[in-house]
């Protein structure tokens, strides 16, 4: 197992190439699921999660070619419909294959994803969703399994919160589905916009994606496609952590900052410079950040996913500020990690009061999750003295070669084996 050594307080210069999103890269490799063809992916991230998700078509008979960020994918024979607990267990986001697996073959079988260390997570608004759609939905054995022997009818669809993957998995049902589908209430995220455009060039009639209200009409022949994933937002708002926290000069090419509004100018509320092109833009970090409250909500409102990277920003802000966080229950694991660095942040619920100190410094400090081990990343570049990060694993899930890209800027980082992993 491996852990990130930083050693802090450089200030960071230069330009950093967003990959492509890991959160569009996933459904759309399910996607593929839907009809046979050989589709061409480009600017796919090199992400664990990514090849989880290629382990995954592989068992249920996909021919699936990774060389670079080019992965293409053959769906002629998909002949087993089921995604096995020791694939599921390690990402949930397999869950994702259950609506294009019930809209091509009518059955699907998937493990239950389990508890996730940033809360409970559970499918049921995805499982509703089908139950409408007309499948039978039956749990066994830790075992979900949708039938729709008679195939699918397109029905209205009010999702009782707004749910990204919910939104994914019964949009690719519906694509499937006789008849029109209307999703209400739906996630607006770029990645949803990304999907039905890929699904409209593979044949699909899909309007309203990107609003609160999504129409579907199914039924139409499907079609394998090549396309491009989407630039990773999430990628480049912590990069923008990074030159906020370390008053550093970045520029963001490759990356899209109409996905980003909302990150852009709580970055700007604490005292950064910041200037966009149609694809790149460039932050410089001010002496020391501003406070700024934030609050976490669907898109497009500051992402959840971005909340612990702009806490550790936060953290040494001249002054305080509070972080309300909306979507998960459980997505505070990083505070006292940050807290051993010295930051000072008060827990009341939702809220984190965040109080600036003037500096940080660094520590051995355990990632518990994607976004929290990013933050400590975050902070560790900042703090004096070298910060160890531990189980990076969970970086690896969502990000690519993340300390060689940060090393490029002038930050003193390195990945080492770690001796003592527990
Ligand atoms: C997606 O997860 C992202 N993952 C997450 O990114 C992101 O944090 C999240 O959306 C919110 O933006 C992918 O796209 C692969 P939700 P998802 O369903 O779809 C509750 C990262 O760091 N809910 O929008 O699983 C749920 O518990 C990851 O890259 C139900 O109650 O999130 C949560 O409180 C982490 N029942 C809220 O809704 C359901 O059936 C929003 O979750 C579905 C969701």
């Amino acid at each position: 197992m491996d852990k990130i050594v930083i050693e802090g307080g450089r200030r960071l210069e230069g330009e950093i190439r967003i990959a492509g999103a890991k959160n569009a890269a996933l459904p759309a490799l399910a996607a593929t699921l839907l009809c046979p063809g050989k589709f061409v992916f480009s600017n796919v991230p090199d992400l664990k999660d990514v090849d989880t998700m290629i382990a995954l078509l592989k068992v249920m008979g996909a021919v699936v070619k990774k060389e670079g960020g080019v992965v293409t994918v053959n769906t002629e024979n998909i002949a087993h419909a089921e995604a096995p607990y020791d694939l599921v267990r390690t990402m949930r986001a397999s869950c994702l294959v259950l609506g294009p697996l019930l809209a091509r073959l009518g059955t699907s079988r998937i493990s239950l994803p389990g508890g996730c260390a940033i809360g409970e997570r559970p499918i049921n608004l995805h499982l509703k969703g089908f139950q409408m759609l007309g499948a039978e939905i039956t749990l066994e054995e830790g075992y979900v399994n949708a039938n729709a022997p008679d195939g699918l009818s397109g029905q209205k669809i009010y999702f009782d919160l707004v749910t990204v993957t919910g939104t994914e998995n019964l949009m690719m049902a519906a694509v499937g589905a006789k008849g029109t589908t209307v999703l209400e209430n739906a996630a607006r995220e770029p990645e949803i916009v990304f999907l039905a455009e890929m699904l409209n060039k593979m044949g699909a009639d899909i309007s309203g994606a990107g609003t609160d209200k999504i129409v579907i009409n199914g039924g139409r022949e499907m079609r394998a496609v090549e396309i491009s994933i989407i630039p990773d937002r999430v990628e480049a708002g912590t990069f923008m952590a990074a030159a906020a926290i370390t008053g550093g000069f970045l520029r963001l090419s490759g990356c899209d900052p109409s996905h980003i509004e909302a990150v852009t100018l709580k970055f700007v509320e604490m005292g950064c410079k910041i200037t966009e092109g149609k694809d790149w833009l460039e932050i410089t970090g001010g002496k020391r950040p501003h406070p700024a409250d934030i609050e976490t909500n669907p898109y497009p409102s500051f992402p959840t996913d971005m909340q612990a990277q702009a806490m550790a920003v936060l953290s040494v802000a001249d002054g305080a500020s509070v972080i309300t966080e909306s979507i998960f229950e459980n997505r505070y694991m990083h505070v006292a990690e940050m807290r051993r660095m010295g930051a000072k942040i008060l827990l009341k619920g939702k809220n984190a009061f965040v109080q600036g100190v003037d500096s940080l410094s660094g520590a051995q400090v355990m990632a518990t999750d994607l976004r929290a081990s990013a933050s400590l990343i975050v902070a560790g570049l900042a703090a004096s003295g070298k910060t160890h990060v531990r189980r990076v694993y969970h970086l690896d899930r969502g990000y690519e070669h993340i300390e060689d890209k940060l090393r490029k800027v002038g930050a003193i980082i390195s990945r080492q084996p770690d001796k003592n992993p527990k």
